[in-house]
């Protein structure tokens, strides 16, 4: 199942991993390991992810360095400790973040990325597996958006997202370097930040229902997501590292297009709340649709998604047991 027979096999490699101790970075390191990795180096400044993430993987050999990847000579050092065949890059600073500080969060989805082309084309290491965002696409204006959707983003963070990606697509096409690009819509699952200004919705809104607090809903409620559960992205960014040509990008979603006043019922529902539902203003350059297609990743890879109801149950049984202090 290969296009890339050059491409170095997951098995016994020296895999990086940009944020992995983060959301899907910090799963991604676990599946490396479970995939037989060699080593398995995770470069994390702790900016959002959680030492808590990666207990397991610690404890299987991973290696972390608590490091800011924007700051060359921190990956110089790191580069130059280990024998790396590829590069995850997940390292961000998460979308609401750029509400706060738009200038740093445009800085690290770009800086991080120009660090680690540098370092691949001076042939530091092999293989580039850059994270990209449904976020770059902005608004819909054709559904469902498939991989030629023009790139409007509607936020500095996706900005930054957009112009790392086009510097990923330049690199490749200059010195010809073997980098590709994943792009996930939004994931949702265990170990997603639920605290604090930068938590997604479905942890938020478990969150708030757990601590017995109201559940939000911003805007109308009818601006729509397409989700996808985070275990089934990272298997199909492992596919991708063997079939994806360099030079190319892939979405990776569950063609599911949900809005948000209905997800936050199934939220609801499903933790047996039947309260009020607090309605607040909409935030400015909020996407108002996406709605995807992974036609292209399921003729490369064959992939299968878990049903959204089920992703769900499993997820919010995740925050009930770490709640309870029986889950990490
Ligand atoms: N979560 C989603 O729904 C989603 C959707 C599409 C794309 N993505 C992309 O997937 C990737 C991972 O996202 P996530 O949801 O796991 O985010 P996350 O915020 O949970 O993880 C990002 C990690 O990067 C770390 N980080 C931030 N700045 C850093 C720096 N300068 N140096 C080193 N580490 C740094 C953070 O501490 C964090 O652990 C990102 O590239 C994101 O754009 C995420």
């Amino acid at each position: 199942m290969s296009n890339n027979p050059g491409r170095a096999r997951l098995k016994g490699c020296c895999a990086l991993v940009t944020g992995g101790a983060g959301f899907i970075g910090s799963h991604l390191v676990d599946r490396l390991l479970d995939e037989g990795a060699r080593s398995v180096v995770v470069v994390d400044n702790l900016f959002l992810g959680e030492l808590d993430n990666l207990h397991d993987a610690l404890v299987r050999g991973a290696v972390l360095y608590r490091e800011d990847a924007e700051f060359m000579p921190s990956l110089e050092y790191i580069f130059a400790a280990h024998q790396v065949d590829v590069v995850f890059n997940c390292a961000t600073k998460a979308l609401n973040y750029s509400f706060m500080n738009p200038m740093n969060a445009f800085d690290t989805n770009t800086r991080v990325v120009l660090n680690l082309l540098e370092l691949q084309r001076k042939g530091v290491f092999k293989t580039l597996c850059h994270f990209s965002t449904s976020e770059v696409y902005g608004t819909a204006v054709y559904e469902p958006m498939d991989e030629a959707h023009p790139k409007n983003p509607t936020t500095a963070y996706a900005a930054g997202k957009a112009a790392a990606d086009l510097a990923v697509e330049s690199y490749v096409r200059m010195f010809d370097l073997d980098a590709f690009i994943v792009r996930p819509f939004n994931n949702y699952g265990p170990r997603q930040n639920d605290a604090g200004p930068l938590a997604g919705v479905i942890p938020v809104t478990a969150r708030r229902i757990l601590e017995g607090r109201a559940p939000e809903i911003h805007g109308t409620g009818t601006q729509s997501r397409d989700f996808i559960y985070v275990q089934d992205t990272v298997d199909a960014v492992l596919k991708c590292h063997g079939v994806l040509p360099a030079g190319e990008s892939v979405n990776i979603s569950a063609e599911n297009c949900i809005e948000i006043a209905t997800l936050i019922g199934m939220v609801a529902e499903s933790l047996g709340y039947a309260g009020a539902i607090e309605r607040k203003p909409g935030r400015g350059s909020d996407v108002a649709c996406h709605n995807a297609t992974s036609a292209k990743l399921r003729s490369l890879c064959g992939f299968q998604c878990t049903p959204f109801a089920q992703g769900l149950e499993q997820t919010l049984a995740w925050y009930r047991a770490r709640r309870s202090g029986e889950a990490r």
